[in-house]
């Protein structure tokens, strides 16, 4: 007995000081592992994607999911005059931040979809790939180059496509946009103003600045301002790293371009960082996170989270990409239609153009 007793006592003992060092090995890894991807491990379990690395794996059809074919019925009752009056008035070229292994995988899928509405397209790449279209920047891939892809991308766009568009928007190959929205959010506005518009966030910048995923819209001004001061002097970063959307914002206050108010007429957020059910569903963006800390204007989460007249939201897969088209410009509940008033700055412009067709 006392053998066995003593026996066990020494197996217990040489498994304690094992246990012991086993667990505190777990528990430094967690905590070091929390400490360096704290919001990565926080929303693994959530499914949908929610930061960069977990879109990694995401990629969109690999067969073509075709148009979609309007009903007559359908057809017949849409009135595009206001959206159609806006395409004109309201010029957006948006560039998508993109790299050559995403190409094929993301890119493509932006422009089968929402990047269509944009009156012109261009994907800021490394390599060229003329069916996008792509540009090859003279810059590195990968996270510590964004800042700088991003300089080269509105230098690019400034010394070639300056006249094509009114407002210039930068959006990543995983943001999925809803033009009309942001053209009628951006109709008050005039492209002489000097202001930029996004999902706005509180630290490192005094007026604030617009989260990188979600997209941000800059007026031709603000463009002009961009380049020609801020990319010339030293009031910008010349490194290539650092935070892409926090470096930008930084350069665009001090080069004095205003932080822009993107909410709509009762509060409620136009541009988001992440997919609609992070917003729309409670507790699925945690509280701990830094989403809350870091959100300008306050926000809701839950049913009422999101404005009507949405403008962008990120982390979206290429397959989900389709799914927004499709529930954005073809569904509909049979039997309730809705009319827009004319916006007091298309008026002139809808006269003339009845005018003209009569
Ligand atoms: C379409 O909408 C515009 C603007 O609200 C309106 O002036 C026009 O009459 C509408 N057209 C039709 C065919 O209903
Ligand atoms: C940068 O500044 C120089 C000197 O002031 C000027 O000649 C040049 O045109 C500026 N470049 C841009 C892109 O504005």
């Amino acid at each position: 007995m006392s053998y066995i007793r003593l026996g066990l006592h020494k197996w217990s003992n040489v498994n304690k000081q094992f246990l012991v060092a086993l667990l505190s090995g777990v528990v430094v890894g967690f905590v070091t592992a929390y400490v360096i991807l704290s919001p990565a491990i926080l929303l693994v379990a959530l499914g949908d994607p929610h930061t960069s690395q977990e879109m990694e794996s995401a990629s969109g059809p690999s067969i073509d999911p075709g148009v979609h074919r309007h009903d007559e019925e359908f057809h017949q009752m849409e009135n595009s005059t206001v959206a159609d009056l806006m395409f004109k008035k309201v010029r957006i070229l948006c560039w998508i931040m993109t790299g050559p292994s995403n190409h094929e995988k993301r890119a493509r899928h932006v422009k089968a979809t929402w990047g269509k509405r944009c009156n012109k397209l261009i994907f800021m790449s490394s390599q060229k790939d003329d069916s996008l279209p792509a540009v090859a920047l003279p810059v590195g891939e990968g996270r510590n180059n964004l800042w700088g892809k991003t300089k080269e991308a509105f230098k690019y766009v400034y010394h070639n496509h300056m006249h094509e568009a009114d407002w210039f928007l930068k959006a990543d190959d995983d943001t999925y946009v809803i033009l009309e929205n942001l053209r009628y959010m951006l109709l008050p506005y005039r492209s002489t103003d000097s202001i930029y518009f996004g999902c706005k966030f509180k630290p490192y910048v005094k007026q604030g600045y617009m989260s990188g995923g979600a997209g941000y819209v800059l007026s031709k001004e603000a463009v002009r301002k961009f380049v020609e001061l801020g990319l010339n002097s030293t009031k910008c970063s010349k490194s290539n790293s650092g935070a892409e959307d926090v470096e930008m914002g930084k350069c665009l206050e001090a080069v004095e371009v205003k932080a822009g108010d993107s909410r709509d007429s009762v509060g409620r957020g136009r541009f988001f960082p992440f997919v609609p059910e992070h917003h729309l569903i409670p507790g699925h963006v945690k509280k701990s996170f830094w989403y809350w800390q870091y959100i300008y204007y306050e926000s809701k989460e839950g049913m009422d989270c999101c404005s009507d007249n949405a403008v962008s939201f990120h982390y979206v897969t290429p397959n989900q990409m389709y799914v927004l088209e499709y529930l954005i410009y073809h569904l509909r509940p049979y039997g309730i239609s809705y009319q827009v008033e004319m916006p007091p700055e298309l008026v002139e412009e809808h006269e003339k153009n009845k005018m003209t067709s009569l």
